[in-house]
């Protein structure tokens, strides 16, 4: 799916209010945001807005709060770090609708940003209730969407608001998203590899076969490698199977061989008798895994195996860990990995990593600045690759035939 979308460059903002959807749903723990990713991606977006003299008002989501407001999930920190990292004050309202919202953003200067409290204390948000997304579309004299990462949401602020705001276009993150998750993974320059890991093939049914259509090679780690070690006859030891996903790895296998895309799988791993750290690893060959071993990471031969399989490529996108790379002892496959295909970005491939895990891996390796696109996006890039149309997209403005 290629969306052109007109974008926020394209309009005068100059003394108007601005209502800009983010996606500040960012971790926090007792109070404090232990990673600011999202928030610095939106950057681009604010500022723009705010030397072309627009009058900010940003909203957002935090976490699934349930039953209304509640303090653990409250945007207030992320005023404070938004300020800071903006060199400039962001006025926070405690509600996103009513007289709270409304007296905040009537004052607004040129160049002046607020930040809305969480959309998701009222239950109207998710239910794109009409009414709810009239209020917050009265805040804004144009609408901007710059949050890819719920834009597979239909929920009023990134659906119901643009039914009724216009100008909506898309933010300079957004773009950026579209591009690179678009043009880039649609049109690739090859050779294309994805490489897939998580412990879970349910969840990534869709993506396996959609990118099985489209690529080259598919390197297949994680826990999932143990459903197609299942379908493939071998052995899985204690090793995470989905026992009622074995037949659709079959089918993918099958898919692949008729198709003539090479699937690879991991020829050994690192076992251990316990997921939690609380016991050693060691390196096996795959057909070695004994009854009671669990899979915890991909092994050494493996990483050299994908480094051989990515050198060359032209494309690469990534979703989802080698292992259980949370527990430092079982996370050198991901990292193994991660340095493989930086390495062959620094060889002329496009890279682009997706999903919220093996985002996080990346930073981790502290190679983030050796990828092309790091998307912001987890079950948004997953469902965009999927080819699935994402409501808060389809809806902004079309930008005008080239
Ligand atoms: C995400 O983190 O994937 C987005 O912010 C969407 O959040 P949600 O899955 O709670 O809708």
């Amino acid at each position: 799916m290629e969306y052109r979308k007109q974008t926020v460059r394209a309009v005068k903002p100059g003394g108007l209010r601005a209502l800009v959807r983010a996606d500040f749903n960012v971790p926090v723990a007792d109070g404090a945001i232990t990673d600011d990713t999202r928030i610095v991606a939106t950057l681009p977006t604010i500022r723009l807005l705010i030397e072309r003299g627009a009058r900010v008002i940003l909203m957002s989501h935090l976490g699934r709060p349930k039953g209304g407001p509640d303090k653990k999930h409250t945007l207030r920190p992320v005023a404070e770090r938004l300020a800071s990292l903006l060199g400039r004050p962001v006025a926070f309202a405690p509600d996103c609708v009513g007289p709270e919202a409304e007296s905040r953003a009537r004052p607004l200067g040129e160049g002046d940003v607020l930040l809305l409290e969480n959309l998701r204390f009222h239950a109207e948000e998710e239910a794109n209730d009409p009414a709810f997304a009239r209020k917050l579309a009265s805040l804004g004299e144009l609408y901007v969407n710059d949050a890819f990462g719920t834009a597979h949401r239909a929920h009023a602020s990134t659906e119901g608001v643009p039914r009724v705001l216009r100008p909506a276009v898309a933010g300079l993150l957004m773009e950026r998203e579209l591009e690179y998750l678009g043009r880039a993974l649609d049109r690739p320059a090859r050779p294309f590899v994805a490489v897939l890991g998580g412990a879970k093939i349910s969840g990534k049914i869709d993506v396996l076969n959609a990118l099985l259509e489209r690529v080259d090679r598919l390197l297949i780690g994680g826990a999932m490698m143990f459903t197609f070690r299942r379908a493939q006859g071998r052995p899985t030891g204690r090793s995470l199977v989905e026992e009622d996903r074995v037949e659709m790895a079959r089918a993918v296998l099958a898919r692949a061989a008729e198709r003539s895309s090479e699937i690879v799988l991991p020829v050994d791993c690192v076992a251990s008798g316990a997921t939690d750290g609380s016991a050693p690893g060691r390196v096996v060959a795959l057909d070695s895994l004994g009854k009671d071993d669990i899979g915890v990471d991909v092994g050494p031969g493996t990483v050299m195996l994908f480094a051989e399989k990515l050198s060359g490529a032209r494309t690469i996108f990534w979703n989802g860990p080698m292992g259980i790379f949370e527990v430092p002892a079982f996370a050198a496959g991901t990292l193994g990995v991660a340095r493989a295909i930086a390495d062959a970005g620094g060889g002329g491939a496009v890279t682009v990593v997706g999903g919220g895990d093996s985002v996080a891996a990346v930073q981790e390796t502290g190679l983030a600045d050796r990828f092309t696109h790091i998307s912001t996006g987890g079950g948004a890039a997953l469902e965009f690759l999927e080819g699935k149309v994402l409501p808060g997209v389809a809806i902004l403005d079309d930008a005008p035939a080239a």
